[in-house]
């Protein structure tokens, strides 16, 4: 079967279908699948949360979807259907006027995404005068609008700023005004309050909803904490070594983890989520193993309490669980007795 082309699919209405992606790196260990055959839809107005450990995959996942993965990396499987269009397909050109206009990302690094050298107007209106043709005036005035809009006091003034002249918190409202500048279609929000310290962090998740709910905006949010994610997402994939473990409704998710990744990463960070009884479940042992050198089987099986003999040797795949129709996906052998059995012929 392939995953989440059937039921998934079917209705709904996608703006964006990952299917089967994989990315690697070359390096002197080998060729590193850091994304590894990963699947996953987002629907228009809402939100897919990415969630795992570090080197999980996460980033490297948002910047195949806009084709920003360099040297030594580079997609080498898998269709990035955007609206229908495979995005992988495109000429360069046509990639940048996606990029920013339909598609736009706020970067891990927030510091680093903004030219110290250059006044934070001048870097706002750059994408406004490229994909919506403004002249200078009428840029700047819409982005002085867009930073009063994001909660910056003095709006007028930030413009005229350089980037060490504010906070962490106001850069990173620059950069999701930045981002929404062109009214893309969605946004990559990867780690977008990771940087910051707890209240800004709380105020930037707070701008992040009133966006979703006042403009139906549809985000693919990353980040590594489940807490975050359960506050903004609808659906959510949970990655290990490279791969979507688990994906469904967030409400599944949170309240009826099936993989014993998710149950113990929920576990350890929001004792509060899962229906499952917390004494069972003790914070996830041990690291996510090195890229160059996976172990057999299931990748999650050193670390996994409930791991047999055959997780050892047989590599799961991802398959739907529960009722037929189901949203909820899986990749462990260990759930083989709840997965949706195909109809009798
Ligand atoms: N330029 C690179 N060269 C070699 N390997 C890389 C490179 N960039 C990323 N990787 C590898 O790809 C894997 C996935 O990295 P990625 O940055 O996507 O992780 P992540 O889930 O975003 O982690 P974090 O939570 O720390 O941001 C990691 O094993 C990482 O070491
Ligand atoms: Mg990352």
């Amino acid at each position: 079967m392939i995953p989440l082309d059937s039921n998934i699919s079917s209705g709904g209405e996608f703006l964006l279908q990952v299917r089967h992606l994989r990315t690697i790196f070359q390096t002197e260990q080998g060729s590193l699948p850091a994304v590894d055959d990963v699947s996953f839809n987002v629907r228009r107005g809402e939100t897919l949360g990415v969630v795992g450990e570090s080197g999980c995959g996460k980033s490297v996942t948002g910047l195949s979807i806009l084709r920003l993965v360099g040297p030594p990396g580079k997609i080498v499987q898998g269709e990035v259907l955007f609206q229908e269009t495979n995005l992988r397909e495109l000429s360069r050109s046509e990639m940048r006027k996606v990029r920013g206009r339909q598609i736009a990302m706020i970067f891990q690094e927030p510091m680093s995404a903004l030219d110290p050298l250059m006044k934070i107007g001048v870097q706002m209106i750059e994408g406004m005068q490229e994909h919506l043709g403004y002249v200078r005036k009428s840029a700047w005035k819409q982005g002085v609008e867009l930073l009063q809009r994001m909660g910056l006091p003095q709006a007028a003034a930030c413009m005229n700023a350089y980037p060490h002249q504010l906070s962490g918190g106001m850069c990173q409202r620059v950069l999701i005004a930045m981002a929404l500048a062109c009214q893309p279609q969605l946004l990559i929000a990867d780690e977008p309050a990771t940087a910051l310290d707890v209240t800004t962090q709380a105020r930037i998740l707070d701008l992040l909803r009133e966006l979703k709910s006042e403009q139906s905006l549809t985000m693919l949010m990353i980040s590594h904490d489940f807490g975050v994610i359960a506050d903004v997402a609808d659906w959510v994939a949970v990655m290990y070594a490279g791969q979507v473990v688990e994906y469904g409704p967030a409400e599944q998710i949170f309240y009826r983890p099936s993989h014993p990744y998710t149950q113990r990463l929920l576990a350890s960070v929001a004792g509060i989520y899962s229906d499952v009884k917390q004494e069972y479940l003790p914070v996830v042992e041990g690291t996510v193993p090195d890229m160059g050198a996976l172990p057999s089987g299931c990748r999650f099986h050193p670390r996994c309490p409930e791991a047999e003999a055959d997780c050892r040797k047989i590599h799961p795949e991802l398959f739907p669980i529960g009722k037929e129709g189901a949203s909820h996906w899986v990749r462990c052998l260990k759930r083989e007795n709840v997965r949706v059995k195909p109809h009798a012929e």
